[in-house]
C-alpha cells in the first residue's frame, strides 16, 4: 500500500508553488489533502486538481498571520472533515532588497506568516499528530536557514527561527517519548516557482525544479528523515562555516554568488 494512502494532510499556502504541486502529489498516492490558501479561487482549483488525482480533497482558507484564528480553525478542520496525520507549514513570503527601503510593515509580515503562523499551526494540531497512528509535522524552512541571505535578512531571519524551531521540537518530543510523531525540517535552495524571480543562483546550487524538491519532501516523510536538503550540500554549510576563519566563509559566500543572490530579486 503507498505511504500516504489514507492519510489525512493538511498544506498551508497550498493555492500555488509547492503547496498545490506536494497536494497533487499526496493525492495521487491515496491522501486525502485539505487544501488551505488565503483566497478561495486558488484552493479551490487545487482541490479540483487533488480529485482528479486520484485523492479526496477540501478547500479551506486560511491566512497563518491571523494566529488568533487558528485554534477556531482547527475545530472548523475538526467540524468539517476530522483530525490530522500530517501538519505541512508550507505558507510563506518573501520581501527582498535594500533592508531600509523594504517597509518595516513587510519585514514584520514576513517573521509573521513564515515564523509565528508556522508555530501557532503547529500549537493547535500537535495534539492530532499525537493522537494519529503516525503523526508528522513537516516544516518548510529554506537553504537561507544556515547562511546570511543579504538583501533578504528578515526572510532568512524568519528560516533560521524555523530551523531552530523544529529542531527543538522533534528533540523534545523524541526526549517526552512521543515517538509517533516524526518531524521534518526542509531546506532547499533556490525553487523555479517565482517567489524568487530575478535572483541570481549560486554557483553549484542550480534553480530547482518545484517536482524534485517534492519529490524529496516526500521521500523524507515517508523515511522520517529529520532533515531534507536540497541539494543534499546545504547540510554541510554548518561544516564550513565552522571549520574556515570567519573572513575566508565571508569570500567564499562571495566569491560563489551567495552574498549576492538577492541583489536583483524581482519576485512575489
Ligand atoms: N521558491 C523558493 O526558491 C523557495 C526556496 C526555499 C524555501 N521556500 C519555501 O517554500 C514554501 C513555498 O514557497 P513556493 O516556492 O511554493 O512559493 P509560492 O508559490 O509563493 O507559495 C507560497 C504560498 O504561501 C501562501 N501564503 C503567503 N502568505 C500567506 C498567509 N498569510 N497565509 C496563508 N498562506 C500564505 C501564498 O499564497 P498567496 O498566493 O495568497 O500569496 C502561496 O500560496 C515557502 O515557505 C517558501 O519560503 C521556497
Amino acid at each position: 500500500m503507498p505511504y500516504f494512502q489514507g492519510k489525512r494532510i493538511l498544506i498551508t499556502g497550498a493555492g500555488t508553488g509547492l503547496g498545490a504541486l506536494m497536494a497533487e502529489q499526496f493525492a495521487r498516492q491515496g491522501a486525502e489533502v485539505i487544501v488551505t490558501a488565503r483566497r478561495r479561487k486558488p484552493a479551490e482549483d487545487v482541490c479540483k486538481r487533488v480529485q482528479a488525482a486520484g485523492g479526496r480533497g477540501h478547500a479551506m482558507l486560511l491566512d497563518v498571520s491571523d494566529l488568533e484564528r487558528i485554534p477556531a480553525f482547527r475545530d472548523e478542520v475538526h467540524a468539517q472533515v476530522g483530525p490530522i496525520d500530517v501538519l505541512i507549514n508550507n505558507a510563506g513570503v518573501v520581501f527582498g532588497g535594500e533592508f531600509e527601503r523594504v517597509s518595516l510593515a513587510e519585514h514584520l509580515n514576513t517573521l509573521q506568516i513564515n515564523t509565528l503562523g508556522l508555530i501557532a499551526m503547529s500549537h493547535a494540531f500537535l495534539d492530532d499528530l499525537r493522537e494519529a497512528d503516525q503523526g508528522h509535522l513537516v516544516n518548510i524552512a529554506s537553504a537561507s536557514a544556515y547562511i546570511g541571505l543579504p538583501w533578504g535578512s528578515t526572510y532568512a531571519a524568519s528560516k533560521w527561527a524555523v530551523l531552530g524551531f523544529s529542531e527543538s521540537l522533534r528533540l523534545e518530543l523524541r526526549e517526552r517519548g512521543i515517538n509517533n510523531v516524526a518531524v521534518t525540517t526542509v531546506c532547499p535552495s533556490y525553487i523555479n516557482t517565482g517567489m524568487f524571480d530575478g535572483v541570481r543562483s549560486p554557483l553549484l546550487s542550480p534553480m530547482l525544479r518545484p517536482e524534485k524538491v517534492v519529490k524529496s519532501i516526500m521521500r523524507g516523510i515517508r523515511d522520517k528523515e529529520a532533515m531534507v536538503a536540497e541539494p543534499r550540500m546545504v547540510k554541510n554549510i554548518d561544516l564550513l562555516k565552522g571549520v574556515l576563519p570567519g573572513r575566508v566563509w565571508d569570500e567564499v559566500a562571495k566569491r560563489t554568488g551567495i552574498s549576492t543572490s538577492m541583489k536583483h530579486w524581482q519576485g512575489k
